[in-house]
């Protein structure tokens, strides 16, 4: 490309990125998006324990890593995310966040250890302690959806 060229796009660039960050989600959006990321790397840790075999720890150790790197991004950022008045809107978060947020923590608190507990069984080649410690991250998951989302 002739750098005349190259020196025109530079100076559109920024009129062609405005319309992504006015695009930016709504906190609501966000969270969701990020639980979806939760979605896709437990169904494929589900996948990889259930196989029974050591064969696929490079990917479990893949998918370990997103979901403590996704946990760290939703809950680092919790105010962001969940707003005062959002749960009024396209969402099915509970008030019950905003009435009780020492038990929100808590059940928080919860899912980071167990992520952070399945992040160092994917370190081994000990199946056993995979399944268990997958169970553990899905209880968690399951404890603060029955008390927190509708
Ligand atoms: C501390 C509470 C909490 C934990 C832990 C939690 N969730 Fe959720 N989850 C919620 C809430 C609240 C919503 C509703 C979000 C909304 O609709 O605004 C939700 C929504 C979702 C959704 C629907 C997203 C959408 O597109 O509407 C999925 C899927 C999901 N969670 C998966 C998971 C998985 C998998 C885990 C465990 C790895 C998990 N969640 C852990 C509170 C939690």
């Amino acid at each position: 490309m002739p750098r005349s060229k190259i020196c025109r796009l530079l100076v559109l660039l920024p009129a062609l990125l405005t319309p992504i960050a006015l695009a930016a989600p709504t906190p609501i959006e966000s969270r969701q998006l990020l639980f979806q990321d939760f979605k896709h790397d437990i169904a494929a840790i589900k996948r990889i324990v259930n196989a029974n075999t050591t064969a696929h720890q490079a990917d479990l150790l893949r998918h370990a890593r997103a979901l403590a790197f996704t946990s760290a991004r939703l809950w680092e950022h919790l105010a962001e995310h969940f707003p005062t008045g959002s749960d009024q809107g396209d969402t099915k978060a509970g008030a019950q966040i905003w009435r009780d947020p020492v038990g929100f923590l808590k059940a928080i608190d919860r899912e980071r250890s167990a992520t952070a507990a399945l992040l160092i069984a994917a370190q081994s080649v000990d199946v056993v302690a995979w399944r268990r410690s997958y169970g553990k991250v899905t209880d968690a998951c399951k404890h603060c959806h029955q008390h927190y989302k509708r």
